[in-house]
């Protein structure tokens, strides 16, 4: 951090039309909450606003299916989605909403200052509408068959199934979510933001603030692909009652379009943040001064909106204005985390909420494994083996043993005083060095939104920690050397301190307990990041009870969340089963990507005979290439004995096609062709994963002619 000391946080305002689920979490929330609270713990001037995100088509379509209003759906969400990110530990100093008139006026200003300005431009357009509830329809509003797979289930705006943005027109057969009647043409207006006016200065501004702060190369390509697409006026108003009202004549059953009024939600958060302390005018500190650096987290569903949206917006309110809003100075999106294999879907009943899991384990677990399996380059996977494995037998079995043992000892040797140091050994001195060199690595990784690898430097002084102890033998010392054996200790004490620093920004709950054990004042997460490498616990300081930091999570636990999963996932395949051909898909994709060996573990055994049903061939690559319009799929043509097949699998972002072409694999050769996007598939490519998600296709020691059966 060069430029400023004063920073502005901002993590995607969710919707209030649903539970935050552990994909939320790792996307955008995790990584917001590490930046933020290892910033403060820098001594940097920092706001962490957040808050829900309470307009939109899909909490008007949530309150119409429940029959009540929008309110009390966005009332509902607000709540329980506060109440399980406090249980995160989310250190948001304002957690705002869009609903609350502070915010509609913030809109308001922006929307009537681009409609004054003439920025914004009316065009009248064909747009569906439904006779029956007379009322044109907004495209989420729309539903019909897809024209890419055949989905029977795609929305006006894109299709779930295959993940085209689709227009309602391009739907086949669109039928109306209101009334269900299909709905006619009729033409009516819309004021539109002329988004590719800004093209030049956005792909400068984008250039200009990587040159500066180094974005995620993952977000550099979204932006890209935007550009290269080209970037066209966006419409900034839609047909529904629920949203910021425009008061403009024939703009009476229109509101602001829910993306426009959102990303002010940041703005408008802020000012209630600065009544709420007193201060009305503090939120323009942040906002209104390039002194400020503004970083915003989200996930990738949201970089356009983001780096290319919000910011063209505040460009144009700064063409015309005194007041100058800062623009973000990093928007370090991450990409998607997935559950046991599979996208999270509320629909399909996939996946965990955080309130749900949280009521069932501790926040650190699921704050140190996410944290481990941040999906910060690449889709990523939520696994429950590789939760408690990570959980036991790195946060339980190197940081809480490591505490435990240093305070256990401290109990029996010293009757908890902290002895003094003598002569500094070669092996006192290394782990000093080490100890020193930690804050700086990690927090060079933190301080460039690398979040795994900072806590991966971290880790590596907790286990260089519990080496120097064992190395050290302080249990022999005690009797032969009992200064020699003061020495380990008190330093060993002094690494349980700038553990439980350096690690609070992960496991903040656990870190206030070390502190408290070692009997320390005021708290972890409240110290200076670098003082963690200094020896501040005094000599003769009288620390308090070990207790045990970290309970492991038994077997008999996750087997059960295994089973429950195996049920949901019955459930599952047997709905989609019953549903209509096109569904069919959805089915193959569910089965595609499920590489994995904790979902199979929990379905029932088989015996030999079954297995010898699966018909296992060695194939040749001879050609390969992308699936169009996907980020998964690659089409290969494969050579298996003297036949030819074309096999679509779900790998694209673990191979480029060139990188296969050539080489042998193993081929479900039975398995009953199905179509993936619109491409027949011919057989199933076997692949293994391990718990950092890397897939690799499966192949043989030596080679072995195509066409040869796997036994
Ligand atoms: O994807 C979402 O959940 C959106 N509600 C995020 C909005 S971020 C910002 F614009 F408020
Ligand atoms: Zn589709």
């Amino acid at each position: 951090m060069t430029r400023s000391q004063r920073i502005l946080v901002t993590a995607a305002l969710p919707y209030a039309n649903g539970a935050i689920h552990l994909g939320h979490l790792a996307g955008a929330y995790l990584p917001a909450d590490i930046y933020v609270r290892y910033q403060r713990l820098k001594k940097r001037e920092i706001l962490f606003v957040c808050g829900s995100d309470e307009h939109g088509v899909p909490i008007t379509i949530s309150a119409e299916k429940e029959n009540v209003p929008p309110q009390a759906i966005v009332d509902r969400y607000h709540s329980l989605n506060k109440t399980a990110f406090e249980k995160f530990g989310m250190s948001f100093d304002v957690y705002s909403r869009t609903s609350l008139p502070l915010h509609h006026e913030t809109a308001l200003e922006f929307f009537l200052d681009f409609h004054k300005r003439g920025i914004l431009k009316e065009k009248r357009e064909k747009q569906f509408y439904d006779a029956k509830a007379k009322k044109f329809l907004p495209d989420r509003y729309v539903e019909g068959v897809c024209p890419v797979c055949s989905n029977q289930e795609a929305r006006g705006d894109q299709c779930e199934n295959c993940g085209t943005y689709l227009e309602p027109t391009d739907l086949i057969n669109p039928k109306s979510k209101i009334s269900g009647e299909t709905p006619v043409v009729r033409e009516t207006s819309h004021l539109y933001f002329p988004l590719g006016d800004y093209q030049k200065r956005l792909e400068e501004y984008v250039r200009q603030r990587d040159a500066r702060d180094g974005w995620k190369q993952n977000v550099l390509n979204y932006c890209r692909s935007w550009f290269n697409d080209g970037l066209r006026d966006r419409a900034v108003t839609r047909d529904l009652d629920w949203g910021v009202k425009i008061p403009l004549p024939g703009y009476e059953n229109k509101v602001i379009y829910v993306w426009f009024d959102a990303v002010l939600g940041y703005v408008s958060a802020t000012k209630e943040w600065s009544q709420q302390t007193g201060k009305p005018d503090k939120w323009k500190h942040f906002w209104l001064d390039e002194k400020t650096k503004y970083v915003a987290f989200i996930g990738k569903d949201n970089v356009v909106f983001h780096c290319i949206v919000f910011p063209a917006m505040l460009m144009a309110w700064n063409d015309g204005n005194t007041n100058q809003y800062v623009l973000p100075e990093n928007v370090p999106a991450n990409e998607f985390l997935n559950f046991e294999g599979q996208k999270f879907s509320k629909s399909r009943e996939w996946g965990i909420d955080a309130a749900d899991f949280l009521s069932r384990y501790p926040a650190d677990s699921l704050r140190y494994y996410l944290s481990v399996a941040l999906p910060e380059y690449r889709d990523s996977d939520f696994y429950w083996k590789a939760f408690q494995a990570k959980y036991n037998n790195e946060l339980a079995d190197i940081l809480g043993n490591f505490v435990n043992r240093t305070l256990a000892f401290t109990e029996r040797t010293f009757g908890n005083v902290v002895p003094g140091c003598a002569a500094l050994t070669d092996l006192d001195k290394s782990i000093l060095e080490t100890l020193k060199k930690t804050p700086l690595l990690a927090g060079d990784h933190f301080e460039h939104y690398r979040f795994r690898e900072g806590l991966l430097e971290i880790m590596n002084l907790a286990r260089a920690a519990n080496k120097y102890f064992n190395d050290s033998e302080p249990w022999k010392t005690a009797k032969s050397d009992k200064e020699r054996c003061g020495t380990t200790i008190n330093i060993s004490l002094q690494l349980a301190r700038a553990l439980a620093i350096l690690m609070s920004p992960i496991v903040p709950f656990s870190c206030e307990k070390i502190w408290k054990m070692l009997n320390l004042q005021g708290k972890a997460g409240l110290q200076s990041w670098d003082s963690a490498k200094e020896l501040l616990i005094p000599d003769g300081h009288t620390v308090g009870q070990a207790e045990i930091l970290i309970t492991k999570i038994e077997d008999n636990v996750i087997e059960s969340e295994l089973r429950k999963l195996a049920v949901s996932q019955t459930r599952e395949v047997n709905h989609i089963e019953e549903s209509s051909p096109a569904n069919k898909n959805l089915r193959r994709q569910v089965d595609v990507p499920s590489y994995d060996s904790t979902r199979k573990e929990a379905r029932q055994m088989i015996t030999i005979d079954d297995f010898k049903k699966v018909d296992l061939r060695v194939a040749k690559v001879v050609e390969c290439e992308n699936v169009p319009k996907t980020e998964k799929l690659l089409k290969l043509q494969v050579e298996i004995g003297s036949e030819r097949r074309q096999i679509v699998a779900g790998i694209a972002q673990h191979y480029k096609p060139d990188e296969l072409v050539g080489k042998s694999v193993v081929v479900v050769f039975n398995l009953r062709p199905a179509k993936l996007m619109g491409h027949e598939s011919q057989g199933m490519l076997l692949a293994a994963s391990d718990s950092d998600d890397k897939l690799v296709y499966v192949t043989t020691s030596s080679e072995i002619a195509s066409g040869s059966a796997v036994k």
